[in-house]
């Protein structure tokens, strides 16, 4: 019972709603001219990986975490055969992407879950430009450490930079203190579902370090479910951290990723101010700020002109009173401790409200055809995290029609924030226009954001922290 194989295709084939596998997704796809096909391969294996120091026996897409970028133009096809030999099925979702729907990596509803020691060709269209990641949507398989950034450049690309960075942050238990696996069924009072049941039982668990219930500054609620014992930046303990080098008066593009399984990262770089330009991919108007806040799977490309010296990139987990971090070094000198706190986190930090999306992106203004509610229920003393009241189940969806403008309302009727992500578009938040894939919605709040209904197939909406959405808080919205 349970595990993601469970669900083939047929007993998820739900009666009026577009079939992924189906003319409507083809017929799509060849709307979008695919170009160029550029190819890669994977291979998620257990691995022994170097976090600076800290030997990890985890899962991963190579020798590093995070796995190498993959990286096309815009308009280009992405192939990519992954081989599977990890012990579970797995899959991958390219996170942010408006692809084909089947080629979207969601078990049970877009494809069957790729079985252990088999492989399976992933080969879509890129339609955007921007910063992306990609991930299993098996399980808790991301915060063991699957997950790589995407980066689909824009043949025209508007922006003026001499050098260019991908910082990728993430919060590390596996193979440290116990897989992710067996912290979700200790969150579910051993009832939980997905990946289960699999992990390394050899490890040690140490269970009793989590439910902190801390207090975060900026977000409010609870912090987060589980205590990790490191923060990651581009796969380092702050301890032995990565180090990006450049030449004094640098102007360096830096595409920041949060690929943490259930941390929101306040991030600074030190002695430096930052010119946002991106959101989950899309240009906004340039703004600057001294810090930024990022839920769990969004995206922010940022400029920095870089000054002579040695600087900390700072990773704040919120209210988890932890960091992790980067070194930046265009000169001599010798870094901060690495539990150095840099001013910057604690002056400005950019709110949603602070945005403006650059017109090329803008939405044209215009009431919404349909609103569809998904309230986001549940808690953390029964670990029932769901979605209108019930937990995920692949033969309830939402429909919608092609051609309309939706409103998702994301009501939060919980105590904790929530990262809430759609597949297949990018939304705009309703007051803003802002582009984004993925928006935390703070406790006892309601976020609006509207999308035209024009890639056909069956999306996930869900929360990004991975033990919620695995304990059940995901959704479908269906194309009729
Ligand atoms: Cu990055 Cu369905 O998620
Ligand atoms: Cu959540």
């Amino acid at each position: 019972d349970g595990t993601p194989g469970d669900h083939t295709m047929d007993e998820s084939t739900v009666e009026g709603f577009v079939d992924p596998q189906g003319s409507r997704v083809t017929d799509a796809e060849a709307a979008r001219n695919p170009g160029a096909v550029r190819e890669f391969s994977l291979t998620a294996a257990p691995r022994d990986i170097d976090l600076g120091g800290v030997i990890a026996r985890t899962w991963s897409y190579g020798d590093t975490i995070p796995g190498a970028a993959l990286r096309v133009a815009r308009g280009e096809q992405v192939k990519a055969v992954i081989t599977n030999n990890l012990p579970n099925p797995t899959t991958i979702h390219w996170h942010g992407l408006a692809l084909r729907c089947d080629m979207d990596g969601t078990p049970g509803v877009s494809q069957k879950p790729i079985e252990s020691g088999a492989d399976f060709t992933y080969q879509f269209t890129a339609p955007h430009a921007g910063t992306y990641w990609f991930h299993p949507h098996v399980g808790t398989q991301q915060d063991r450490g699957l997950y790589a950034p995407l980066i689909v450049d824009d043949p025209d690309e508007p922006l003026e930079y001499d050098e260019e960075w991908t910082v990728v942050l993430d919060d590390w238990m596996d193979g440290v203190t116990g897989t992710p696996d067996d912290v979700l069924k200790e969150l579910s009072g051993g009832m939980g579902h997905g990946d289960m049941g699999h992990g390394d039982m050899d490890e040690p668990m140490a269970m009793g370090h989590m439910l902190m219930g801390a207090t975060s500054d900026l977000l409010g609620g609870d912090a987060g479910d589980v205590a990790y014992p490191h923060f990651l930046v581009n796969g380092r303990v702050p301890a032995d951290p990565d180090v990006l080098n450049a030449e004094p008066g640098t102007r360096v593009r830096i595409r920041i990723i949060n690929a943490a399984g259930d941390t929101a990262f306040r991030v600074a770089l030190a002695g430096h101010t930052m010119t946002v330009v991106h959101t989950d991919g899309f240009p906004i108007e340039p703004v600057e700020t001294d810090a930024l806040l990022l839920g769990m799977g969004e995206r922010y490309d940022v400029i920095v002109e870089l000054d002579d010296g040695v600087f900390g990139f700072v990773a704040l987990a919120e209210g988890k009173n932890a960091l992790g971090r980067a070194l930046v070094r265009t000169g001599s000198g010798e870094p901060a401790k690495p539990d150095a706190r840099p001013d910057e986190l604690d002056r400005r930090v950019l709110a949603y409200s602070d945005l403006v999306p650059d017109p090329s992106v803008a939405f044209t203004p215009g009431e919404p055809d349909r609103v569809v509610d998904v309230e986001l229920t549940g808690g953390m003393a029964e670990y029932d995290w769901g979605i209108n009241g019930r937990r995920y189940d692949p033969n309830v969806l939402s429909g919608i029609e092609e051609g309309e403008r939706v409103r998702l309302r994301f009501i939060n009727n919980t105590t904790m924030w929530h990262p809430m992500h759609l597949h297949g578009h990018t939304f705009a938040l309703a007051d803003s226009g802002v582009r984004k894939d993925t928006a935390i919605v703070l406790p006892g709040s309601t976020l609006e954001v509207d999308f035209d209904a024009d890639n056909p197939g069956r999306w996930m909406v869900h929360c990004h922290n991975v033990y919620h959405s695995e304990s059940g808080m995901m959704t479908l919205i269906g194309y009729r």
